[in-house]
């Protein structure tokens, strides 16, 4: 891997024990658990779209990549509460996952991963039921068998690409790997465990920049795989930095630390992070793309929700006493504060979203300033992190 050391430029805002109250981690998700409740009558017909408009979420089929997070979202409220209503919910959409799976429904991309490991990896979890395991594992041998382009060493963005952008990886799939390196665990299949790693190896090289940016995606030659150059779908340009694609690797890089223990994987967490806190505006909330750093711009706080997550991961691995683990700790308390603080609308404000202020793709000119099942799942999952720091991760 490139040694790329990059450096705090603000120590001083990270600096020092910094913690949420656990009072108030107490009420926030208990405001959650409240919303979500209410929310099962009105999503009770299906599953969430990909983001909201007006702050209200489309209601359709298990057809998306947000699927899983909604059914994982249930999931996290049924670990978290112990109430049945939640679990009754999440088995209310499971069946479903295996006639997605049948009829390979929306399922030749690469976000396999992100439907199958928060719904069916934490169903098995949380209930032992081995159908749930069954129906991740075939998810997996897909995203494997249709997903894996052996000759580049990647899981391609789009599996039948009809037109050469489906030859291209992206930072979200570091998210989408964990599903490979659940299986070869629960398998032994060294495929699969292969693949995901060679995943991380080549994010590591062609996505990460030497200053520790990243791309979103990177385009590959579609007759022979030899990497092109890097490109961009939701960031500003194709050399600026996206800031839920640099999160989803603050996350995804810790997770495969956790499978497979290579310290390169922490050392090019590291990195990002420092990357990400350099350019987070005074308030500490991201925008939509690292290219802004002031002024008036959408924020995506689904960004923050993910760094959150990836940062209380890596402490997990880091040695008491690193200096980048007292800097995650108060980056990641400061990081959800604010969320918390500023981000969650109260019931019965229009906001039927746990988080307002993420944004999809501004250059699609979609869901901007609205909530998005991303920005929900990853928020409870982050309360649930600082409420039980020994949580067993889903992914
Ligand atoms: N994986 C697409 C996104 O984060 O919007």
């Amino acid at each position: 891997m490139k040694h790329r050391n990059i450096s705090l430029e603000w120590p001083e805002r990270f600096t020092g024990k910094y913690v949420i109250d656990s009072a108030k981690i107490d009420a926030a998700i208990e405001k959650a658990l409240e919303k979500i409740e209410r929310n099962i009558e009105a999503w009770k017909d299906g599953f969430v779209g990909t983001y909201t408009t007006g702050f209200r979420y489309p209601i359709g089929e298990n057809n998306n990549w947000v699927c899983g997070m909604h059914t994982g979202l249930y999931l996290l409220a049924y670990e978290i509460s112990g109430k049945k209503v939640f679990l009754d919910a999440a088995k209310a959409h499971l069946e479903t996952y295996k006639t997605r799976l049948d009829g390979k429904i929306a399922l030749m991309d690469h976000d396999v991963g992100f439907v199958y490991t928060p719904a069916c990896v934490a169903a098995y979890r949380l209930t032992g039921e081995e159908k749930y395991k069954e129906w991740a594992l075939e998810a997996a041998n897909h995203l494997y068998d249709a997903g894996f382009a052996k000759k580049g060493g990647f899981i391609l963005r789009g599996f039948n690409w009809a037109n050469e952008s489906g030859c291209r990886t992206m930072m979200d799939t570091l998210m989408n790997a964990p599903l490979l390196f659940w299986s070869a665990q629960m398998t032994g299949n060294k495929e699969h465990y292969e693949a995901a790693l060679s995943q991380e190896k080549i994010t590591e090289r062609l996505l990460i920049r030497d200053d520790a940016s990243s791309f979103h995606h990177y385009q590959f030659e579609p007759d022979t795989y030899a990497p092109r150059c890097g490109v961009t779908w939701q960031g500003h340009t194709d050399d600026s930095c996206w800031s839920r694609g640099h999160s989803w690797g603050i996350y995804g890089f810790p997770i495969a630390y956790s499978y497979c223990r290579e310290d390169w994987l922490l050392e090019v967490h590291r990195d990002i992070t420092y990357y990400m806190l350099n350019h987070l505006p005074d308030d500490l909330v991201p925008y939509w793309d690292y290219d802004f750093t002031e002024g008036d711009h959408p924020r995506d706080t689904s960004a923050s929700a993910v760094a959150v997550c990836g940062l209380h991961e890596a402490c997990r691995h880091l040695k008491d006493g690193a200096e980048e683990k007292a800097i995650y700790e108060n980056a990641a308390a400061q990081l959800l504060e604010v969320l918390i603080d500023r981000y969650t609308g109260d019931i019965g404000t229009p906001y039927e979203g746990l988080i307002h202020h993420v944004t999809a793709g501004v250059p699609q000119n979609i869901g901007i300033d609205e909530c998005a099942m991303y920005g929900d799942y990853f928020y409870l999952e982050a309360l649930m992190r600082f409420r039980n720091p020994d949580w067993t991760m889903y992914w």
